[in-house]
């Protein structure tokens, strides 16, 4: 009985994000079938370090595969030179429980919430959206701009972060990276949301950055940033105009964009409208006109870390990469 111990710079080769696209979109499918084992995400605090722990748990019966994984959000820790977001996967195989492999999560995450919001966008958004909005250039605007970009036929980007020097740099590196992309670093929150097509938010916000009078009918928007209780980027008359279709229910209520407006008798747990799953396994409508708004309220599920993981460790077994260890003592 051997674990398979996988650093970041191991698996980066191993998947692009349209294979993380296809795992996550068929997770998704089998949640909407009711065949995934998932409670909500569990929280720490670190009140005197401004941070916070979370595991995530989850099982699916196909692909047969179950694991946990551990992650953090330390917004500081840009000042010390520390990703915000760090996390470990655990990938467990449910016939025997042994700890098949224990890899870095911190790339594979960022790579299932740009592919989650992709597979969202592939459902809700029009099908000719030129123009993405970024509010936050942080890490997981990165590959939310991979996934939008590979399910939509992306010309422009407008990025704004509140951090001027992020926002500058942001737009440096993926104009290099999209030569078929005009990308913009924008001065206000307005300019990157004025007349986008798609808007993705992804800060660490705990008070609306995004107001309803900027937001045109016919535009998508992945809220990702509002993902533990009490975090919110949205104001919540956008949220009385929007289809809103969230990751999970249970986890939504307590940490989405919905937990505020929700706790403050803003919206009610009726006006959610489906759960992306429902969707893509076809038991509730996508975008229904092109002048409807529509939502996806991600807090991050864990089904979608098992899948990326499990896709991982496959291509690693088969390409002999990693560290096999005795771990566990008989
Ligand atoms: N939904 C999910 O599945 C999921 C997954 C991972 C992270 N997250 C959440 O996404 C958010 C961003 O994560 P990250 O890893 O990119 O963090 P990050 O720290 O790398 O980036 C966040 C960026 O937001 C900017 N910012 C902060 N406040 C802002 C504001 N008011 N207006 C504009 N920009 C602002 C910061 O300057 C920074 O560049 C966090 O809240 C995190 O918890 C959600």
């Amino acid at each position: 009985m051997q674990t398979l111990i996988l650093k970041g710079s191991d698996i980066k080769p191993l998947a692009s994000i349209k294979d993380i696209i296809q795992a996550v979109e068929e997770a998704f499918k089998q949640k909407g079938l009711g065949k995934v084992q998932m409670p909500p995400k569990t929280y720490l605090y670190f009140e005197k370090h401004g941070g916070d722990l979370r595991s995530m748990p989850s099982a699916l019966e196909s692909p047969e595969i179950a694991g946990v994984k551990v992650v953090n959000y330390h917004p500081n820790n840009r000042n010390l030179k520390l990703p915000s977001v760090m996390a470990t996967i655990i990938l467990i195989d449910p016939k025997t429980g042994t700890p098949l492999a224990i890899m870095d999560g911190t790339w594979i995450t960022a790579m299932r919430t740009g592919a989650a919001s992709a597979v969202a966008a592939k459902h809700l958004a029009r099908k000719n959206c030129k123009t993405l909005g970024l509010v936050g250039t942080g890490t997981q605007a990165v590959t939310q701009l991979m996934g939008i970009h590979a399910v939509r036929p992306i010309q422009q980007v407008k990025a704004y972060d509140i951090y001027p020097e992020g926002r500058k740099a942001f737009v440096e590196k993926m104009s290099r990276e999209y030569p078929d992309v005009t990308f913009q670093a924008v001065s206000s929150a307005e300019e990157a949301v004025k007349d986008s097509d798609i808007l993705v938010t992804v800060t660490p916000a705990r008070e609306p950055v995004v107001f309803n009078q900027w937001i045109q009918e016919g535009i998508h928007i992945s809220a990702i940033g509002a993902d533990a209780p009490g975090k919110e980027e949205l104001d919540p008359a956008i949220l009385k105009r929007a289809k809103i279709v969230v990751d999970d229910k249970e986890q939504t209520f307590h940490a989405g964009e919905i937990n505020v407006p929700l706790k403050k008798g803003l919206i009610k747990p009726s006006d959610i409208y489906a759960e992306l799953g429902d969707i893509v396994a076809g038991k509730a409508e996508a975008r229904e006109s092109d002048r409807e708004i529509t939502l996806f309220d991600s807090t991050g599920v864990a089904i979608l870390d098992v899948v990326s993981a499990k896709l991982v460790y496959d291509r690693a077994v088969q390409k002999g990469v990693g560290l096999n260890l005795d771990l566990v003592s008989s």
